[in-house]
């Protein structure tokens, strides 16, 4: 049976983690940072690095959206341990939601206590002018999927709060080294849909309507899944471009210009998340 049938309980959280954490030796990563479409590049500034491909990693499908690579990354940035999840794995593959909360709860049992999400988001705010970088308030989970679903996991309890999803202290810290790197960072509602086609305008007057202010197709099942395990979670979206059917031209949306858009943003969002790093 494959991981995307298995789902990943509890004995693969567990064989998942000793299998990296055997990798990753003395290092005890304190940060876990999960990179999104087109913004690999952290990983490769982590020092004294350990790459683990997730063949070896038991549960861990290969990624296939482009753009997402297969690596584990463990090593330090800044001077903190951290590890980096360089392409994860989406419920529009196909994945089982507890596969795509696999490498987050894996994280936990590792030890690690914050967890950093990064995404590409279409812009619907209407003030929003893609490329920009948005730090995630809060969010809303319209995939109608949930990685807590089934048995409860160990370490998590049924019903976790979910009022600070992603933390207002760690909010607090991101804009200040934006501000002081003057870096333009938005704040905003992110809506998770299933995907993976872009939504139509009217789906996206809905989300406008719903307070949406960006939406994608990823990170709400690692902040649940990471929430549940008591992590403090941070999110920045990147706002690639506008959501569908907004922005008065007749331009199609493409992943390519995602993945283009994703990359004049990441030198930003790397200098964010390592201006954040010291301070966690
Ligand atoms: N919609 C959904 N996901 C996305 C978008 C979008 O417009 N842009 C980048 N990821």
């Amino acid at each position: 049976m494959s991981s995307r049938e298995r789902g990943a309980g509890s004995g693969t959280i567990e064989e998942a983690t000793d299998v990296v954490a055997r990798r990753l030796g003395k290092l005890e990563p304190r940060v876990a940072i999960v990179l999104g479409s087109g913004l690999g590049g952290v990983a490769d500034s982590v020092q004294r690095a350990v790459r683990v491909p997730y063949r070896e990693i038991p549960g861990f499908p290969e990624p296939g959206a482009p753009g997402h690579k297969g690596d584990l990354v463990g090593g330090t940035l800044e001077g903190v341990p951290v590890v980096v999840q360089s392409g994860r794995f989406h419920l529009y593959e196909g994945h089982a939601p507890a596969v795509a909360a696999l490498p987050t709860r894996m994280f936990a049992r590792l030890g690690v206590r914050t967890l950093i999400v990064t995404n590409a988001a279409g812009g619907i705010r209407h003030t929003f002018r893609p490329p920009t970088l948005m730090l995630i308030a809060d969010h809303i989970n319209l995939m109608f999927r949930n990685p807590l679903v089934g048995p409860v996991a160990e370490g998590e309890e049924r019903f976790p709060d979910m009022s600070d999803p992603y933390d207002p202290e760690l909010r607090a810290v991101a804009r200040d080294v934006a501000r002081s790197q003057r870096i333009a960072l938005e704040e905003g509602v992110y809506a998770a849909l299933l995907g993976p086609s872009f939504e139509t305008p009217a789906e996206v007057r809905m989300l406008a309507r719903l307070g949406a202010d960006a939406v994608g197709m990823s990170t709400v099942p690692e902040v649940i899944a990471g929430r549940a395990r008591g992590l403090s979670c941070l999110g920045f979206s990147s706002i690639t471009n506008v959501a569908a059917g907004l922005s008065g031209s007749p331009q199609q949306l493409s992943h390519q210009e995602v993945l283009a858009a994703g990359q004049q943003l990441a030198g930003q969002l790397e200098r964010l998340i390592r201006g954040v790093l010291p301070q966690l």
